[in-house]
């Protein structure tokens, strides 16, 4: 029995975690099922009592198995103060140091990037989740006056480096562990090579951050024979993930790059209404979510895409170790999917609960 947390949070939040928990209530068997408790950690709580996320609710995330989390994000609060206070802390709080981003395109999925198919478009950025500009260190000085300085402060420590790459690495093998990536070259093939790792990052400005990554990269690949290295400049990146995404197995990056490039990465794969993420402690408590956020003007009109969702619940059955049930959940989403006229709210030729239902009735038959 797994304890999940579901935070379902606001706007179209609830709407799109209700299909994710139909899914998740569709996969219960005698070997795997699932207490879930509903937590009101969002905005109208905050709007109503003054309340984000206190420390013993973050203590107490820690007992759960997973959290299943909807979107955060008030109309009338302030933007930064629930993503920093619920959002950021959580993530901080359970020092979930890894934020994990499938970028993959379906079959019959619209991208806006001309002649690349599902074929071009399958590759997994790897976002370090709990440091860099992320900290919030800095100051103001003379603030208000005209002489006035901001600063923000992008600080890594080693250790934040290594975990983040070692998992990074990792993911390389664990994905191909069956089959080579398809974009190595013949003689990498010859020598062993299965995937590659492409760090992103800025190393002919940011001379103090990435020289740190560039040189923790360089000294665990030895640990990893098996992974080709390959190293590109943010901004090329933003080129290369249009212009030739196939080029991309495995991207490591810090924390802003990652938040950056993982938009322009969900556009490519069909749009924030596919896009799912997790944010990962390996060795603690992780939380998956679907990227797009609450989307205001869709609420309560049960026409918000909830396949984001339900790939957040797939990829939370993988990381609990249920391979088998997370891929049944990947090939219902993907017979679904088929079926929809566009992944775009208001577009799809379903409504909200009417996929969700789709999805159930196909794992029934898988
Ligand atoms: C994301 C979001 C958050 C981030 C915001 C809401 C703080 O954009 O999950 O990518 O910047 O990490
Ligand atoms: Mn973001």
């Amino acid at each position: 029995m797994y304890k999940i947390a579901v935070i379902a949070g606001d706007g179209t939040g609830p709407e799109v975690i209700n299909e994710a928990v139909k899914v998740l209530k569709a996969v219960e068997s005698d070997a795997i099922s699932f207490e879930l408790t509903d937590l009101n950690y969002n905005g109208t709580r905050y709007l109503e009592t003054g309340v984000t996320l206190t420390d013993e609710e973050l203590e107490n995330l820690k007992t759960y198995d997973a959290i299943l989390l909807g979107a955060i994000g008030h109309v009338d609060v302030t933007p930064g103060i629930l993503e920093r206070d619920i959002l950021l802390k959580t993530r901080f709080g359970l020092d979930q140091y890894i934020n994990l981003r499938p970028v993959k395109l379906y079959p019959n999925v619209y991208t806006p990037i001309k002649n690349k198919t599902d074929q071009d478009i399958d590759y997994v950025v790897v976002r370090e989740n709990t440091g860099g500009l992320y900290t919030g260190h800095g100051k103001f000085e003379d603030h208000g006056t005209e002489n006035e300085v901001a600063v923000q402060e992008m600080i890594y420590t080693r250790k934040q480096v290594e975990r983040c790459v070692k998992y990074a690495f990792q993911t390389v093998v664990n994905r191909h562990q069956e089959v080579p990536w398809k974009g190595l070259s013949e003689s990498e093939t010859q020598n062993g090579k299965i995937g590659k790792l492409t760090l992103c990052g800025k190393t002919n400005v940011l001379t103090y951050v990435f020289d740190l990554w560039q040189r923790v990269v360089n000294e665990m690949a030895k640990d990893f024979p098996s992974v080709v290295l390959d190293y590109v400049h943010v901004d090329a990146a933003c080129i290369y993930m249009v212009e030739s995404p196939e080029r991309f197995d495995v991207i490591v990056t810090n924390n802003m790059f990652g938040d950056i490039i993982t938009d322009l990465a969900a556009v490519t794969q069909g749009g924030m209404g596919v896009a799912a993420g997790g944010n990962i402690n390996p060795e603690g408590v992780s939380m998956f979510e679907p990227i797009g956020g609450t989307a205001p003007s869709f609420t309560g009109l049960n026409q918000i895409n909830p396949m984001a969702a339900i790939g957040a619940v797939h990829m939370m059955l993988d990381h609990l170790g249920h391979s088998d049930v997370a891929t049944k959940i990947e090939v219902a989403k993907k017979a679904v999917i088929q079926k929809m006229n566009s992944m775009q709210a208001a577009q799809m030729g379903y409504s909200t609960t009417e996929l969700g239902d789709m999805v159930v009735e196909e794992l029934n038959t898988v």
